[in-house]
């Protein structure tokens, strides 16, 4: 933590939370809550909580959750300090100085310097390809059908034949020599010196998801090798966790975000209105790109070329998404390579067709798998089939995979039992492929017994936050160590604590936490959803029947330890006593 504690406090006091968000989503107040559209993933109708009493938000839709500072720095992409030092601008507190160690400082400020020199040697690009000399490069970009508004809107640039130019620009701007080679920005050569390391290529800056500059593709004029040159990777590029245009794509709205190849797709795709597009940064799609798109879709379109390595690298990034718990469709760029020309050629209409007709991600893969199996020749056609079959058993949920049963039967004509009979054979050699349990963030695998023990502990949690004056009636039934999840055992233990102190404050427990999926299971602790009584004796048998949901539990589980801790045996004794003396007991709400 960068802030004293209390001063962080201050900070979040002063900033309602219904004011903050509502500087970003438009909220409708109903019952306790403000209403709106959750800005962490895409919807129409309003799922999105923000709680005034609590000061907490919770989406009933993705599970995105926390207070006033998760938020920001969830939707400005900001650090926990960068949020603190935001908030606490907007309401007037002045932070100390000095509150960063040495060593954090000078990495802060080397970040930062880094970015200058980024932003300085945008500016130039930009001003050279408006100048005399950067003629070439805009005919280059006008004649690839871009506007001089898609031009500016991308801060597109020019770096000249001499590179010479920009090397001085920096220096006189007072960047070092190795600032400038650090930064991808110039290299050192005995016999020429410092010298741009881009030099006669159009520019595309790479902006983060804040719109600040990490790095630079540049694209040679002409046939130069290498048709693209990008920027190196640096303390503030990293290039497995940004994306091309995710700056804009991420407020577009529009149900999806497509996945392109290059910068140019990327650019002529918003131009002409799919401001949803994004591309990787002259890399392969990368598993961290995918969580980051899961932040703001479940719906991922792949436009790649159409070509051999497109279909290949397409194939690949199906395979990502899934694993991130995305749904992939391939958008089919037929008879075009790409985007670019494929909107250049038929326009918007028709690409908006080819969104809407995307091909399932499976669909995809079983339609090239045909291709290299001769459909005419019995052996290749049985070997085809297994392969369909052996596919199938990647579905570890039944349903998904009846379903797609059903369909590619229909779709290759083979007999349902019969395709059937070959998943079931082939599961019997291999058993199911269960791929590894991973609840993408808020919607958790429901059903199983360590769901529902969670869930009982996360009720108990959020009723005693809703409603603190129970805490007293049931505080000599349950302690932190019920709680059987480490995390929701720190947040009671906390919770526990200052309700005997007689303060209470949930969303300052949050802020405990430093990472921010452990900030957002935090917030889903204190707002999940209580079922609606109307009766006290409603009341009183439900808070009874969750309060020995959660003793029970923790009493198995302390069974369960026995055997591995030598003080279990003294706590099962009375926690046996405990839970039968609760059986028996009646929590009065009164
Ligand atoms: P393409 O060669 O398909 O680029 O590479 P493009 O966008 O169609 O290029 P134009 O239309 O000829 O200008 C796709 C992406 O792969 C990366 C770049 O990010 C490019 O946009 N790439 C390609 C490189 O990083 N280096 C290269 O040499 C080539
Ligand atoms: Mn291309």
């Amino acid at each position: 933590m960068f802030y004293p504690e209390e001063l962080v406090e201050e900070v979040r006091l002063k900033n309602d939370i219904v004011d903050v968000v509502s500087g970003y989503v438009r909220l409708q107040k109903k019952g306790a809550n403000h209403w709106g559209c959750c800005p962490f993933h895409n919807e129409k109708t309003p799922s999105f909580a923000v709680n005034g009493a609590k000061q907490m938000y919770h989406c009933f839709g993705c599970g995105a959750g926390g207070n006033v500072y998760t938020f920001v720095m969830n939707y400005e992409n900001y650090t926990f300090p960068e949020a603190v030092k935001m908030l606490a601008q907007r309401a007037g507190v002045t932070l100390p100085e000095a509150e960063y160690d040495e060593e954090q400082k000078k990495r802060q400020n080397h970040r930062q310097r880094l970015l200058d020199v980024n932003k300085e040697a945008a500016t130039f690009f930009y001003y050279q390809l408006r100048s005399p000399q950067g003629q070439v490069g805009y005919r280059y970009l006008a004649d690839r059908a871009l506007s001089d508004e898609t031009m500016r809107r991308f801060g597109l640039g020019y770096a000249g034949k001499s590179g010479a130019g920009l090397i001085q620009h920096l220096k006189q701007k007072g960047f070092e020599d190795k600032l400038i080679i650090e930064a991808g920005l110039g290299s050192y050569n005995e016999r020429t010196g410092l010298l741009s390391q881009f030099w006669n290529r159009v520019m595309y800056p790479i902006q983060d998801i804040r719109g600040k500059v990490i790095g630079f593709g540049g694209r040679v004029m002409g046939e130069g090798e290498p048709k693209y040159l990008n920027s190196p990777e640096t303390p503030i590029f990293d290039k497995r966790r940004n994306l091309y245009g995710l700056n804009f794509a991420r407020t577009a709205r529009s149900g999806n975000i497509i996945l392109c190849e290059g910068y140019m797709d990327v650019i002529a795709m918003h131009q002409a209105g799919f401001t949803q597009a994004v591309a990787s940064l002259g890399t392969a799609f990368t598993a961290e790109q995918a969580v980051l798109l899961g932040r703001y879709t479940d719906n991922v379109l792949l436009a790649y070329d159409s070509d051999g390595a497109g279909v290949k690298a397409a194939l690949r990034g199906i395979g990502i998404l899934r694993d991130a718990g995305l749904s992939g469709k391939i958008i089919n760029m037929q008879p075009y390579k790409d985007p670019d020309e494929f909107i250049k050629n038929l326009g918007r209409e028709a690409f908006q067709e080819r969104i809407d007709q995307a091909e399932n991600s499976f669909f995809f893969e079983i339609r090239m798998l045909e291709r290299d199996y001769d459909l005419k020749d019995p052996e290749s056609k049985t070997l085809f089939y297994k392969e369909i079959a052996k596919k199938l058993c990647g579905f570890s949920v039944d349903v998904e995979r009846e379903n797609y049963l059903e369909a590619i039967a229909e779709k290759y004509h083979i007999g349902f039992e019969n395709l059937r009979r070959l998943v079931g054979s082939y599961a019997m050699q291999t058993g199911l492929d269960k791929p590894p349990e991973r609840p993408k963030s808020g919607l958790q695998p429901k059903n199983t017994p360590q769901e529902s023990n969670r869930r009982s502990q996360r009720l108990l949690l959020t009723w005693i936050v809703d409603d603190p004056a129970i805490y007293p009636k049931i505080a000599r039934y349950v302690g932190p160590e019920d709680f059987t999840e480490e995390l929701y055992r720190q947040v009671a233990g906390r919770l526990f604590q200052d309700l005997e102190a007689g303060q209470y404050q949930p969303a300052a427990i949050i802020s405990m936490f430093q990472d921010q999926e452990e900030q957002r299971r935090v917030a889903e602790l204190f707002n999940t959803n209580l079922p609606q009584l109307n009766t006290r004796q409603e009341r009183e048998k439900a808070l009874h029947d969750i309060l020995y949901a959660v003793k029970k539990n923790s009493y198995e589980q302390l069974t369960m330890r026995l055997g591995s801790d030598v003080n279990a045996l003294g706590r099962v004794v009375s926690g046996k006593k405990a839970l039968e003396e609760l059986a028996k007991t009646h929590i009065s709400l009164e």
